[in-house]
């Protein structure tokens, strides 16, 4: 038992339709100009830039102690729409601890989530309501909206996991998710 004293349980309520948790103690918001470099045409980026550099998705999370042992929660809501062609997207990351696993329970929307391992493993996992998909150890994860709805997904990890974003954003996922005339094309190419 920690010296300190017994955390106290509570609890949280979370809108399943806005994917929004009342009372969050932190929301990380990420507007398109924290996106540069992440997109296929970074031309179109620079001009949803200019036209307003609008919100593309937040995560809003309780605090909890970043120590071994806790259960870190949060709510991510990923907004509808493209950077041209490809469906908006989170940066994604590995975790530092590389081998803490990620639950991802889907609440609304459509998409996917991609999956790469340092090994040049991949994989595309389809996001919908009540889709729940294990992000096992040592796998990088992104989400991907190629819905018409926010892709709002319920996320649990270990609390001492952390988030590691250099490798992906230099190397980025095997994996694009296009829509092209109304249909979703999946691109595949080396990296970037
Ligand atoms: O814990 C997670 O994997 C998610 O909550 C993500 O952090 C969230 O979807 C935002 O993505 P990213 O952290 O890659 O910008
Ligand atoms: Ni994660």
């Amino acid at each position: 038992m920690p010296t300190s004293g017994l955390m106290q349980p509570f609890g949280v309520d979370v809108d399943l339709i806005e994917g929004i948790m009342t009372a969050p103690d932190r929301i990380a918001a990420t507007k398109a100009s924290d996106m540069r470099g992440y997109y296929q045409d970074a031309a179109a980026l620079e001009r949803l830039i200019e036209s307003g550099d609008p919100l593309l998705y937040e995560v809003f999370e309780k605090r909890l102690p970043l120590e071994p042992g806790h259960v870190m929660f949060c709510i991510s809501k990923l907004q509808p729409g493209r950077v041209g062609q490809e469906c908006f997207m989170t940066k994604g990351h590995y975790h530092e601890t590389a081998g803490a696993a990620e639950l991802y329970l889907c609440l609304r929307g459509r998409g996917y989530l991609l999956m790469k391992t340092a090994e040049g493993q991949s994989a595309l996992e389809p996001m919908y309501r009540g889709r729940l998909v294990y992000v096992p150890p040592y796998w990088a994860h992104r989400s991907i909206n190629s819905g018409q709805e926010p892709l709002i997904s319920l996320c649990a990890y270990p609390a001492d996991a952390g988030h590691n974003y250099g490798e992906i954003e230099t190397e980025g996922f095997p994996q694009r998710v296009l829509l092209r005339g109304g249909g979703e094309v999946i691109v595949s190419q080396a990296a970037g």
